[in-house]
């Protein structure tokens, strides 16, 4: 049962990513436009951004939109993009209050600028940590615009003029000289990435932040998606083995050390 799992101690996912994913079916399968089921998500959203916070999630990263989707019809766009803005006047007090900071990977740069406005708003009002408290307790980002791929060419990019410039040697290069180039920058690698909506694919989400990330694929439909359903997520990512390359044998010996 999900909600017997605080009855023994959890391996709890640091850094949570999730591919928000199922709106539209959700929505159509009830005769609704599609953006029915972006405005239903949102109520999953506050819930699972309330259940992280509560369990000590430290990172919570959210898909909100890709650079994909900017091929999706005019009007779905733009409710999102409206639903974007709700979201962060409503949201925007209750972050605050529990010390959730928010930033974004991707680049809101690309996004309407009413839409940007809100959200900058957002990010500026919920960094400054309310009083009595010393540091954030999450850090929650959004993925506006976001594209994995087009991180790793924008990040080569630099790094490649800083080389031509002298600034670097080729040599130095190594996997933190990119992470430090993403728009992810700030954030640590991936420990679980759930995804719904039943694909089982990562749709240029987090590629190489998730390299040793633990997959979890679930068929529920985002705006279905409760509380039960992501501890469910916590208590399959508990029951992993993280090897890291190294044998069952030794990652055995290295926990009883
Ligand atoms: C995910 O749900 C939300 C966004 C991409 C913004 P979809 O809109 O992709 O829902 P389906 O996959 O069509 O059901
Ligand atoms: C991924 O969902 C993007 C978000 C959840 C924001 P999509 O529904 O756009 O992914 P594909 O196109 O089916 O892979
Ligand atoms: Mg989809």
């Amino acid at each position: 049962m999900p909600t017997s799992i605080s009855a023994r101690r959890l391996e709890l996912p640091r850094h949570v990513a999730i591919i928000m994913d199922g709106n539209g079916r959700w929505a159509r399968s009830r005769g609704l436009e599609r953006a029915a089921g972006h405005d239903e998500g949102a109520r999953a959203v506050r819930e699972v951004v309330r259940t992280c916070r509560e369990r000590g999630v430290r990172y919570l990263t959210l898909y909100a939109f890709s650079l994909a989707n900017w091929s999706r019809p005019k009007l779905e766009i733009e409710a999102l993009m409206r639903l974007l803005v709700r979201f962060a006047e409503k949201e925007a007090a209750e972050l605050k209050e529990k010390a959730i900071n928010v930033n974004v990977i991707g680049d809101l740069d690309e996004l309407p600028t009413f839409t940007r406005h809100a959200v900058e708003n957002l990010i500026e009002y919920t960094n400054e940590l309310p009083e009595g408290t010393t540091e954030p307790q999450m850090t929650l980002s959004l993925a506006l615009s976001y594209s994995g791929r087009r991180d790793v060419v924008d990040a080569m990019r630099t790094i490649a003029a800083h080389a031509r410039s002298g600034l670097l040697l080729p040599e130095d290069i190594d996997i933190g000289t990119l992470r430090r180039h993403f728009t992810t920058h700030q954030l640590p690698d991936v420990d679980l990435m759930i995804r719904t909506g039943g694909e089982q694919r990562l749709s240029d989400f987090l590629l190489i932040e998730s390299a040793y990330a633990e997959l979890h694929f679930t068929d529920v439909l985002w705006p279905d998606f409760t509380s039960d359903d992501l501890l469910d997520a916590f208590r399959v990512f508990s029951g992993r083995e993280r090897r890291f390359g190294r044998t069952g044998e030794q990652v055995k010996l290295a926990r009883v050390k």
